[in-house]
């Protein structure tokens, strides 16, 4: 560390950060490089790595598990073009968490501890949210980075049952030497049909119980739903993990008016067009008078895939990511249209390594951009042949259960699982009602929310009315 002056809070986040905004999410399997590259071309100013186990990581002897999890012979992996770069580590071991992050801490710009996984595979190897109630430890993991690393330690945890426990345990990770926190707005219970609304309240609370940067996470689908968080929660940059897979250019304004969201031109075309790469996107100013109310960018989602699939071929990247990666992709990005192309969506489930392994790139790379290829081709007539002179607010439909507006199935957009029937329809009406109150029509994210808005019962949940009303008002 001799010569290097490590910067803490808000001073890393302006000088080293850059003051990032907008921050894709540590994803397990999806933030990997090749995604990491096409999101900033879109507007993502912060990434982060995927999750990495400490315990497996700090041992130099299982290279096979370093060079998957973050390849650093390459030179690809935290190199001048992968920054600014978080490295993300589970552990519940300090002493491996530490030999973990000092083979990092030359590779990023700062090392992040996840505190909020709640998966079942946390809970058996007791790291995540599962710490989540043993504060010594906790402190003793951020301190033992905070003391030790050239870089500074920052963490990411989800809100507890009360604004006042979150807000304490916050101010626990500030004292033990977090210069940065990501605090996910839902509790550990909160996943899978029970994902719901995160809290923004809670995120609000702790920002302003702490004096470090605090990124908010949790309920970005739309661009539009990015002011409203800041706006919400006073925080210093949103984190989006799903909508951002949905939509890799989720950080990136609607282009300009002659922008037609239909045309077969990718998005990267559209920009070159007016010779503006596409990393310069999200320093566009937003439209004066936008074609329609998205205040996004919703590139066709073939043409994202055909761009991701790309940089994934590409000679010069020597990291390749596995199949699995690459599938989950394509699969989320091109999400809107696979039920109306079901050949197109078995071609995608039946691509697999011939050698039975990852190496073989060509091979099954070529094949996913094949069959991309062909869904291009079917999007870009069907965009042809609905458009016709009219606008995309105009194309866009009512799903008829919820009565909320889909844009047409050749773009990239959130997707929302379709949450139980029979509490959706019980509960609709609470949401409509909210909606209404808010001089708003739902958003069709309240599908999946609806099933989480409190009851008088339901202590413990979070206070979400004046969060779903704060969602519905960007809307
Ligand atoms: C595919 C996927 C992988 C994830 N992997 C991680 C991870 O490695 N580390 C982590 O802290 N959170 C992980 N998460 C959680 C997200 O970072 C984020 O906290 C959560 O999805 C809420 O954000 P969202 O509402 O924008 O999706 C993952 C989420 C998804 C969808």
């Amino acid at each position: 560390m001799a010569g290097q002056v490590k910067l803490c809070g808000y001073e890393f986040y302006r000088e080293v950060l850059g003051s990032a905004k907008y921050i894709v999410a540590p994803m397990v399997d999806q933030s990997e490089l090749a995604w990491r590259i096409l999101s900033r071309r879109y507007g993502a100013q912060l990434v982060y790595t995927p999750m990495i186990n400490a315990k497996m990581f700090a041992s130099s002897s299982n290279t096979r598990y370093r060079d998957q999890s973050f390849n650093i012979p390459n030179g690809e992996e935290g190199g001048v073009s992968d920054r600014p770069l978080i490295v993300q580590f589970c552990a519940n071991n300090p002493e491996q968490l530490l030999a973990s992050a000092k083979v990092v801490e030359d590779h990023c710009d700062a090392v992040d501890i996840n505190l909020g996984c709640p998966q079942e595979i946390a809970k058996k190897g007791h790291y995540g949210s599962f710490l989540q109630d043993e504060w010594g430890l906790i402190y003793e993991l951020v301190n033992t980075l905070h003391q030790n690393l050239k870089v500074p330690v920052t963490a990411k945890f989800r809100v507890f049952p009360t604004v006042e426990k979150t807000v304490e345990y916050a101010r626990m990770l500030e004292r033990a030497g977090a210069q940065i926190l990501t605090c996910h707005g839902r509790l550990r219970e909160q996943r899978g049909q029970n994902t719901g609304l995160a809290d923004w309240a809670k995120i609000r609370a702790v920002k302003e119980a702490v004096s470090i940067p605090v990124f908010a996470n949790g309920n970005i689908l739309y661009h539009s739903d990015i002011a409203a968080c800041l706006e919400a929660t006073g925080a210093d940059g949103v984190m989006s993990a799903e909508g951002q897979l949905y939509n890799a250019a989720l950080f990136a304004p609607a282009p300009r008016p002659s922008y037609n969201l239909a045309v077969s031109m990718s998005s990267q075309e559209t920009l070159t067009s007016r010779n503006i790469p596409p990393s310069h996107a999200p320093s566009l100013p937003p439209l004066p008078s936008p074609p329609t109310t998205l205040t996004g960018h919703h590139p066709p989602h073939a043409d994202l895939a055909l761009e991701y699939l790309a940089i994934v071929l590409s000679p010069s990247l020597k990291t390749k990511p596995p199949l699995s990666a690459v599938k989950g992709h394509l699969f989320k990005l091109m999400r809107p249209a696979l039920a109306r192309e079901p050949d197109l969506r078995d071609r995608l489930g039946r691509v697999c390594a011939r050698d039975g392994g990852d190496g073989g790139v060509e091979g099954w790379g070529r094949e996913f951009e094949g069959v991309v290829k062909e869904m291009k081709r079917r999007m870009d007539r069907d965009a042809a042949e609905a458009l016709q002179g009219r606008t995309i607010e105009e194309l866009a439909t009512i799903e008829p259960i919820t009565g909320l507006k889909v844009l047409p199935h050749w773009l990239a957009q959130p997707y929302f699982r379709p949450p139980n029937s029979t509490v959706q329809s019980a509960r609709k009406p609470a949401a409509e009602s909210l909606a209404t109150a808010a001089g708003e029509s739902l958003p069709k994210y309240v599908t999946e929310l609806v099933p989480m808005i409190p009851t008088q019962t339901e202590g413990s949940m979070p206070t979400s009315t004046p969060t779903l009303a704060s969602t519905l008002a960007c809307h």
